[in-house]
């Protein structure tokens, strides 16, 4: 009750056996497809003293009252973290509490209630060790976690929700795009100042479904045009802002020689990425050469690109982890970028230690073990 649920009062209802269903080969495994068998619910009533008791239930479908504000006015929010399964078979959580510390801003934001982070670690830890066949034996597949918040009150008012529900749904995923050519050979990325992601005080660097929804037909005018991801333009300078669901890095030479890497700030428009900020972090502490946070701009892309030395841009996620770009096109004009064809990159080079850090081959606080 009250502010948070607990973990000490977590109940389990276990499939029986013959609901459990088969695993898929990993082989054949794509993005967000296949659930486990179980699932992670907590409601919050605010007229009954808030949280309840978390739930470990059987994989089952929700049923929602048809005037649910979740389904209306999208109160919700959602959260997106891995587990992977080490060299030592050991199941790794990667750095869960900025997941967690990220989902309470998310829903403060959209007038849904926060809870104690620890707490839900926890009702995670458990559902994934009671489903922890599912996390695939392989190191080009983990486990996707999928926690999120809908509001449910079943009236039409746009107001806060006055009920809740928290639940977690997993599943096993190989690579993100479903062309896999992708990771190797570089993203292509439609930038269009006509689509814009996010603005200054709006919700952009909240992981919120309202801002997900509006890229789907930005997206296939992507694909239509034969490109594969969207670049996110910002203002009248058209900044660079995030591609796809990704944030976005830039490396390059400056005039004195020195290699930078720039990603944008986070001033309101940019999600506040786990990936990203790890990048950030990994990179500062090899301190080989520069990591700036900062304004970027399609100006300053080509004018780079023209000079040769725009050497890298690629993307990081969850989801996609490091994705090289290859390719722009802004309005018409496109712009080539060498990401892959370098002999040692930088982008490979985080992605292979983000790679270690996650499947247990070095040991590090950002992987938590289960
Ligand atoms: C990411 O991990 O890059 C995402 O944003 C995931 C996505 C399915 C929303």
């Amino acid at each position: 009750s009250e502010y948070t649920f607990r973990y000490a009062d977590l109940t389990t209802k276990l499939c029986d056996p013959t609901q459990l269903r088969s695993k898929p080969d990993v082989s054949e495994l794509k993005f967000g497809q296949i659930f486990t068998d179980h699932m992670l619910k907590v409601f919050y009533h605010k007229q009954l003293r808030g949280w309840q008791k978390p739930n470990i239930i059987p994989f089952e479908n929700i049923s929602l009252h048809p005037a649910a504000k979740a389904l209306h006015y999208s109160i919700e929010l959602f959260e997106g973290m891995k587990a992977y399964r080490g060299v030592d078979g050991r199941i790794r959580l990667f750095r869960p509490d900025l997941n967690m510390q990220r989902m309470n801003v998310s829903s403060m934001s959209v007038g849904l209630p926060t809870f104690d982070t620890h707490e839900l670690t926890k009702c995670i830890r458990r559902l994934i060790q009671i489903d922890q066949e599912w996390v695939p034996h392989s190191e080009s597949s983990s486990l996707y976690i999928r926690p999120c918040i809908i509001g449910i009150d079943g009236t039409l008012g746009v107001v806060q929700s006055d009920s809740a529900l928290l639940y977690t749904i997993l599943c096993p995923v190989g690579g993100y795009f479903s062309n896999s050519s992708s990771s190797n050979e570089g993203v292509s990325l439609l930038a269009d100042p006509a689509y814009i992601r996010a603005w200054p005080g709006g919700l952009g660097d909240r992981k919120t479904g309202s801002n997900y929804g509006p890229t789907i037909r930005v997206q296939k005018t992507a694909l239509m045009k034969g490109l594969h991801q969207v670049l996110w333009l910002y203002g009248p300078d058209n900044q660079i802002t995030e591609m796809g669901t990704m944030n976005c890095f830039v490396f390059y030479v400056e005039d004195n020689g020195q290699k930078v890497l720039v990603t944008p700030p986070l001033n309101g428009l940019i999600l506040p990425g786990v990936t990203r900020q790890s990048v950030i972090q990994l990179c500062e502490e090899w301190n080989e050469f520069r990591v700036d946070q900062r304004t970027i701009t399609m100006d300053e892309v080509i004018k780079l690109s023209r000079n040769g030395r725009l050497l890298e841009m690629f993307g990081s996620g969850t989801a996609a982890s490091i994705s090289p770009v290859s390719l722009i096109d802004f309005v018409g004009q496109t712009i080539r970028i060498p990401t892959v064809e370098h002999s040692q990159p930088l982008y490979k080079r985080i992605r292979d230690r983000l790679a270690a850090i996650q499947y247990g081959h070095v040991e590090h606080p950002w992987a938590v073990p289960i």
